[in-house]
């Protein structure tokens, strides 16, 4: 009978390896099949059905983007927490989307103000489901001009911004028991809820 590196023979010549931990003389054909996959019949389908989201910055640009995609995925509602007033863009969305696009006036730079604005969400849609961290704002000009107060004006906004946002919404899906998602813009996953 052929024998493996480790010293298992194996029925049928097959070459062998045994598991750490595994007992003497138990091949890996023996092992009982530990798959990873889902179970056969698993919703793939992402949807956004009955879910209301916030997105910060969503007055323009990537943002309002967002915005758009949520909701040609179904999305029930859209909270655009900005610093900003809306302009044409987003009043377009607002029109093509009766009582589904709304503005909240928030700085993500201010704890309080983002806290607010997701009490304001849920007082006024009764839930909230989602929360995309997406503003934020760049300077173009070299790394070697940088002040402190220049890049602490980038990290207040892009990082402990995006953070607090995440953290803030995290908390109330908490408080209110869903199975909620954070994500940092461009890319956004939903998992399939039963709330
Ligand atoms: N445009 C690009 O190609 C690109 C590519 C990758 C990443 N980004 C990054 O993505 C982010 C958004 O890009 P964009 O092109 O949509 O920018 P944008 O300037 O068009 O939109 C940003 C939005 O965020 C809002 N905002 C800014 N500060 C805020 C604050 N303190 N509180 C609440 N809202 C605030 C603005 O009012 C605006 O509506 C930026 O950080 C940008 O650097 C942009």
């Amino acid at each position: 009978m052929p024998v493996t590196a480790n010293g298992t023979t194996t029925a049928n010549g097959a070459s062998t390896t045994l598991l750490n931990g595994q007992a003497n003389g138990t091949s890996v054909q023996d092992a009982p099949v530990i798959s990873t996959l889902p179970a056969a019949d698993f919703n793939w389908k992402i949807t956004l059905e009955n879910k209301i989201i916030a997105i910060t910055g969503a007055n323009r640009g990537i943002g309002l983007g967002l915005a758009e995609v949520c909701l040609a995925n179904s999305a029930a509602q859209i909270f655009s927490l900005d610093y900003m007033e809306p302009g044409e863009e987003f009043f377009a969305l607002q029109k093509k989307n009766p009582g589904k696009v709304h503005y909240i006036q928030t700085d993500v730079t201010k704890e309080e103000s983002v806290e607010n604005a997701i009490n304001a969400v849920v007082e006024q849609a009764g839930s909230i489901h989602g929360m995309i961290a997406n503003a934020g704002m760049t300077r173009h000009q070299p790394a070697l001009q940088f002040d402190r107060a220049q890049i602490e004006q980038l990290f207040n906004l892009n990082v402990y911004g995006a953070f607090f946002c995440a953290q803030i919404a995290a908390r109330k899906f908490i408080e209110l028991g869903v199975k909620g998602a954070v994500s940092r813009q461009i890319f956004t996953f939903y998992r399939q809820q039963t709330d």
